[in-house]
C-alpha cells in the first residue's frame, strides 16, 4: 500500500489562498492574494482585443491537429519581435530560438529540464525574496537552488551592492534568475544604470541569466519593460527569457508563454532548440494552441495590436492609480509606517511589511486575503474596497 501511507503535502502558499477565498461565505471578502488583474469593478475581464482575435481564430480554424514540439514559427517570431523590437539584430541574425510553452511557468520548467540535460552541474540563483514557485520549479527539475540578496525590508529598496558582491562570487556557468520588470513580490526593479551593472557582473563571471518576464507592459510600457532584457543582451552573448502572456493578455487559464534562448549564432540556436525539443517531448509533448494563436493574431494585426496596447496601458494606469490611493489612504488613517514607497514601485505587487500573524488576522477578522509573506496584489484594489482595506490594515498595525 503506497497511498495509504501518505501524509498531506504542504499547500501552495499562493494558490491555496484562492481556494480559501472561494470558500469564504463573507460577501464583503477581498482577494489581494494571487496575481490576477481586476478592473475597477473587481472583475477579471477578457480583453476586447483577445475576444476579437478569438472570433477570427474560431471562424478560420479548420483543424485541431498537433502543433510541432516547440509550437508555431509565427508565434516564435511574434514573441521575439515583442521582446527585442522589430528588426533587432538578434531576430535578424536568427541567433535566438523560441519555444512556445504552457505559461511562463512551463517556460521556466523547460529551462530547468534543459539545464539538467546539458549542464547538470549548474546551480540556479534566485533573488531573496522571489516568487515562491521559482525554487519549486527548479528543484523539481533536479537543480540545486541558491539565493542572492535583492531587497531590503527596512528601506524597501534594491540592495544592489550586496547583489553584485554575491554575483561576483558565483561559479562560472551557474544560472541567475532575474525578474525582467515588476519584481514579484517586491515591486522593486533595477534602474537602467543598475541593469547595466548587473549585466557587466554576469558577463565578468560568465553566468547565464534567465529573465522571468511575466509582466511586460505593467511597469512603464510594453517596449520600456523589455529594457532590462536588452541591457543584458549587450554584454552577454547568451541569455534566456521566460515570457508569460497570462497578465498582459489576461490569458491566465489558456497557459501561454514562451522560452526564448539567445545564443551566439544561428547554428547554436538550432542545436539548442533540438535539446529543448527533447525536454518538451518528454514532458508535455507539444503545446496547447489556442492561447498562442490569440497572441500571434493580436500582435500581427495592426488594429488588434493598437487596441491591445491601449488595454495594457489602462491596466497599468489603474494599478499605478491604486498604488497612489493606497499610500495616501493609509497616511490619511494616521498609520505611522510610511507607505510612500508603494508609489515608487511598479507592477501588481508590494510588500506591506505585515507579519504572517497580522496577515492571518486580516483574513480571519476581515476576510481580506493576502500572501503570508505580507505581499499584496495591488491590482485587487478598487476605489470601492480601498477604504475597507486601509482601515483593516490600520487596525491590525494598531494591534486592535
Ligand atoms: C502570483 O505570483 O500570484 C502569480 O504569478 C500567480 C502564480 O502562479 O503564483
Amino acid at each position: 500500500m503506497l497511498f495509504k501511507t501518505l501524509e498531506m503535502a504542504p499547500p501552495d502558499p499562493i494558490f491555496h489562498l484562492k481556494e480559501a477565498f472561494t470558500r469564504d461565505p463573507n460577501p464583503l471578502k477581498i482577494d489581494l492574494s494571487v496575481g490576477v488583474y481586476q478592473d475597477a469593478q473587481g472583475n477579471t475581464p477578457i480583453l476586447g482585443s483577445v475576444k476579437r482575435a478569438e472570433d477570427m481564430i474560431l471562424n478560420a480554424e479548420t483543424s485541431k491537429t498537433y502543433l510541432s514540439i516547440s509550437g508555431s514559427s509565427q508565434y516564435a517570431e511574434a514573441v521575439q519581435t515583442l521582446l527585442f523590437g522589430p528588426g533587432h539584430e538578434i531576430v535578424a541574425s536568427k541567433r535566438a530560438m523560441t519555444a512556445h510553452t504552457p505559461g511562463g511557468t512551463g517556460a521556466l520548467r523547460v529551462a530547468g529540464d534543459l539545464f539538467t540535460r546539458v549542464s547538470p552541474q549548474a546551480r540556479v540563483w534566485v533573488s531573496e525574496p522571489t516568487w515562491p514557485n521559482h525554487p519549486n520549479v527548479f528543484l523539481a527539475a533536479g537543480m540545486e537552488v541558491k539565493t542572492y540578496p535583492y531587497w531590503d525590508k527596512a528601506s524597501n529598496d534594491i540592495v544592489l551592492d550586496r547583489m553584485l558582491a554575491t554575483i561576483r562570487q558565483i561559479p562560472q556557468g551557474d544560472v541567475v534568475v532575474l525578474h525582467g520588470c515588476c519584481h514579484n513580490p517586491t515591486g522593486v526593479d533595477p534602474t537602467p544604470e543598475q541593469w547595466t551593472q548587473i549585466g557587466d557582473a554576469l558577463a565578468e563571471r560568465s553566468l547565464l541569466p534567465l529573465v522571468d518576464l511575466a509582466y511586460q507592459g505593467f511597469a512603464n510600457g510594453i517596449h520600456q519593460d523589455a529594457a532590462g532584457v536588452l541591457a543584458l543582451c549587450d554584454p552577454l552573448p547568451e541569455l534566456m527569457i521566460a515570457s508569460s502572456y497570462s497578465k498582459n493578455f489576461g490569458l491566465y487559464n489558456e497557459r501561454v508563454g514562451a522560452l526564448t534562448i539567445v545564443t551566439g549564432s544561428q547554428e547554436n540556436a538550432k542545436t539548442t532548440l533540438s535539446h529543448v525539443q527533447r525536454c518538451i517531448r518528454a514532458n508535455y509533448s507539444n503545446p496547447p494552441a489556442h492561447g498562442a494563436s490569440i497572441v500571434t493574431a493580436v500582435l500581427n494585426d495592426p488594429q488588434l495590436r493598437a487596441e491591445w496596447e491601449t488595454e495594457v496601458k489602462e491596466m497599468r494606469d489603474r494599478i499605478n492609480q491604486m498604488r497612489g490611493l493606497f499610500a495616501d489612504c493609509l497616511a490619511a488613517k494616521g498609520v505611522q509606517r510610511d507607505f510612500a514607497f508603494v508609489k515608487r514601485q511598479r507592477g501588481m505587487f508590494t510588500m506591506t511589511g505585515l507579519t504572517p500573524e497580522q496577515v492571518d488576522q486580516l483574513r480571519i477578522e476581515h476576510s481580506i486575503y493576502m500572501v503570508r509573506s505580507g505581499r499584496i496584489n495591488v491590482a485587487g484594489m478598487t476605489e470601492s474596497n480601498m477604504e475597507t482595506i486601509c482601515q483593516a490594515i490600520a487596525d491590525v498595525l494598531d494591534g486592535s
